[in-house]
Order: structure tokens, then C-alpha cells, then sequence
């Protein structure tokens, strides 16, 4: 632990400065911490936030990073949900830092385990747990969620690895329960060629999620009723536009996009994917990609001789991620090198162990190619 030197300096102190003061304030607070710190930046972070990452990656690669470094402070750039998992993941002795906590996410706060809990005893009661059910939270959840799943024989999954994941529960299990995003969930489900009515969506608002107790033990997927606000607002007949303006555009998109995106997409997956699929496209491609906007505008810059569009014009920033400014992290990093933890995310240890039960399940699994 860092030596307590002075008292918390105000983020006041940093809002005023200037961009360039800023950047340096930043460099020489991790001179100062040299090792002892690690920046992780998620992809839909800003550029004036991502260049000062040590480590970028999607929500799986940053939870793997988090269980491999040695660092004593994860300074983690990226929304609530992805700091709580890099404490879940991390040594007990390191310190996990959220320079804003606004930093939430949407989607996530669309189940509480409250709400999990009662869904899953009015299954109970119906009779729907008779049958061997799993269930299966995204990576964009709270920890209580991810913990419930660790202790009912369930995983966390993320976009990157939900269709091996989603192939071995398929196998083994009568039915999965999937929270947050059904889209997500519908899309992959999709995928193994469940049908649609297959599937039924569960909002935590109505009893047995509006569904009648037939169709709860008929279907193969419960769908949580979340989605993310910044995927849905890609529409399908965005796709169709594109495909009119652009001659042989290919239309590359995040399988949190609504089941008729990705369906008139060509090309569906994780943040690392679209990446990757860029990255290796022969110059002169063209593509419009439906994902948050920083990244898209990133792979634009870096890859000059790509038409790379935004699949939507209108604005498809996630704005809580945006709150990481570089100010917070100037700010947090200061605080750090002068001996004070300002804004530690830090869960519960009963929780930290099931939730991590289901975290190292998905890791296992996935690095196991399953
Ligand atoms: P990835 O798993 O692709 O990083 O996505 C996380 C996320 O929050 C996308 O909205
Ligand atoms: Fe959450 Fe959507 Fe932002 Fe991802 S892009 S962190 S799902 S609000």
C-alpha cells in the first residue's frame, strides 16, 4: 500500500487545468507509481482517455487481463460492471479504481438480483425448475447477479464467448435463463437455430414475466427484458439505407443489436471481433459497422485506405463510459501517487466468491476452447 502523504486532492483541482496540463499531470503520476499501477482502457473508451491505457481490450480480455496483472492498483477505464469484475478476478491485496462512478451502464441496471431471485422462485413454483435450467448472466451485470449464476451451476458470458458458452449449456441443461440482454441472448440462441417461439422475454415488471406457465416449460431461452441503449438505436432499415448508398458495403455489427440488425447484417460479434475483421480486410473494403462510436471513428482513423462508416448517423456514444474524462483519471492517479485510494470499487466477500465461481468458470471454459 501507498504511504498516506497528504489528504484527497479535489477533482475541482483538475477540472480547471488545461488538456495538456492534464496529459502531464497523468504521466508524472504514473512515473511516480512506475509498476505498482495498470491502466486498463475498454474500447469504447475516448481517445484523450484510451491513449494513456497500458492495456485496451473488450469486456473479456479486460476480465483476464485484470486476473493476470501484478500491479497493486487497477485503474480501470470502462463502466461499473467491468470494475467489479477485475475486483472479483484480481488478488485480494490489489485495489481496483473507477476514475467516475457515474460510469454505469444502462443495461446492466436493468436487473437487480432482487428481481433475479423472485423470477427464479416464481419458476419454482410453476414447476420450470424441475427441469435442468442454468442460469447465464452477460458480463454486463452486477456482481449479486453474476454471483447467483456462480452458485445455480451457471456462467458469465460475454459477446466474445457466449457461442461456445451457449453450446455446452445448450447440450446439458433443458432451458437457460438469460439476463440482461435479450438481444444478445435471442441472437445466439438464433445461431444454434432455436426458433423464435423458442424464446420468451421476461420483464421483472409482471408476474412470471408475462408469460403463461406453458410457455415457461415449452421454451428453450428465458430472455431477461434488458437491451442497451446505444445498440438499439441501430435499425434495420439503417441497414437497408447503407446497402442503397454504399455499392458493396459490408454491414458489420455487435450482436447486441436488435435480432433484425444482425439478421440483415453480414457480420456479427464482440468489440474485439469487429476489430479484428477490419483489421484483416483487403484495402478498398467498405464497411458500415453498428457499434459505439469511438471505436467505429478509431478504426476509421487508423485505417485510412477501409470506407469505414457508423451504420447511424445520429449520435451512438455510450455516454456513461464518456464520463471517464481525462480528468478523472488524472485525478484518481494523483491521489494514488500521493497515498490516497479515491473512488475503490470493492465487493462484498460473499458475493466476490460466487461471482467468482461463475467468472473463472467462464474463463476455464473458454480458454479451454471448452
Ligand atoms: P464487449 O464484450 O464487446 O466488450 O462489449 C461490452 C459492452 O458493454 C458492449 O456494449
Ligand atoms: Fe452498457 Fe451499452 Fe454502454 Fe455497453 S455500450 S457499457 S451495454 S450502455
Amino acid at each position: 500500500m501507498a504511504e498516506v502523504l497528504t489528504d484527497v486532492r479535489p477533482l475541482e483541482d483538475f477540472l480547471l487545468m488545461s488538456e495538456v496540463e492534464v496529459s502531464e499531470s497523468i504521466e508524472a503520476a504514473r512515473e511516480a507509481l512506475g509498476k505498482r499501477v495498470v491502466i486498463l482502457g475498454h474500447h469504447y473508451q475516448r481517445d484523450d482517455v484510451i491513449r494513456h491505457a497500458d492495456l485496451t481490450g473488450d469486456s473479456y480480455q479486460l476480465s483476464v487481463m485484470a486476473s493476470q496483472t501484478e500491479a497493486d492498483f487497477i485503474v480501470f477505464c470502462g463502466v461499473h460492471f467491468m470494475a467489479e469484475s477485475a475486483d472479483i478476478l484480481g488478488k485480494p491485496e490489489q485495489v481496483v479504481i473507477l476514475p467516475d462512478m457515474g460510469a454505469g451502464c444502462s443495461m446492466a441496471d436493468m436487473a437487480n438480483i432482487d428481481q433475479v431471485e423472485e423470477a427464479w422462485e416464481q419458476l419454482r413454483e410453476i414447476g420450470v425448475l424441475e427441469q435442468r435450467v442454468a442460469p447465464i448472466t452477460y458480463m454486463n451485470s452486477t456482481a449479486a447477479i453474476k454471483a447467483f449464476c456462480g452458485r445455480n451451476e451457471g456462467v458469465v458470458c460475454t459477446s466474445s464467448n457466449a457461442v461456445p458458452l451457449f453450446d455446452v449449456y445448450l447440450r446439458n441443461y433443458d432451458k437457460m435463463f438469460f439476463f440482461p440482454d435479450q438481444h444478445l441472448g435471442r441472437n445466439t440462441g438464433a445461431k444454434f437455430g432455436i426458433p423464435l417461439d423458442k424464446m420468451v422475454v421476461w420483464d421483472p415488471h409482471k408476474e412470471l414475466g408475462g408469460n403463461s406457465p406453458e410457455a415457461l416449460l415449452d421454451v428453450k431461452l428465458i430472455l431477461w427484458r434488458g437491451h442497451c441503449s446505444v445498440h438499439g438505436r441501430f435499425k434495420d432499415w439503417h441497414v437497408d439505407k447503407i446497402r442503397d448508398e454504399v455499392p458493396e458495403v459490408q454491414v458489420l455489427v455487435h450482436p447486441e443489436c436488435t435480432y433484425e440488425v444482425v439478421q440483415k447484417s453480414d457480420l456479427n460479434g464482440s468489440t474485439s471481433f469487429i476489430i479484428k475483421t477490419v483489421e484483416n480486410a483487403p484495402a478498398g473494403s467498405k464497411w458500415a459497422i453498428g457499434t459505439e462510436v469511438n471505436l467505429v471513428k478509431r478504426l476509421s482513423d487508423r485505417f485510412p485506405d477501409k470506407e469505414i462508416h457508423l451504420l447511424a448517423p445520429d449520435l451512438c456514444m455510450c455516454a456513461t463510459m464518456y464520463r471517464i474524462a481525462p480528468q478523472n483519471l488524472a485525478w484518481s492517479l494523483d491521489n494514488l501517487a500521493n497515498g490516497q485510494i479515491v473512488n475503490e470499487i470493492k465487493v462484498d466477500d460473499e458475493t466476490k466468491h460466487f461471482a467468482n465461481v461463475a467468472l473463472e468458470r467462464m474463463i476455464s471454459m473458454t480458454e479451454k476452447k471448452i
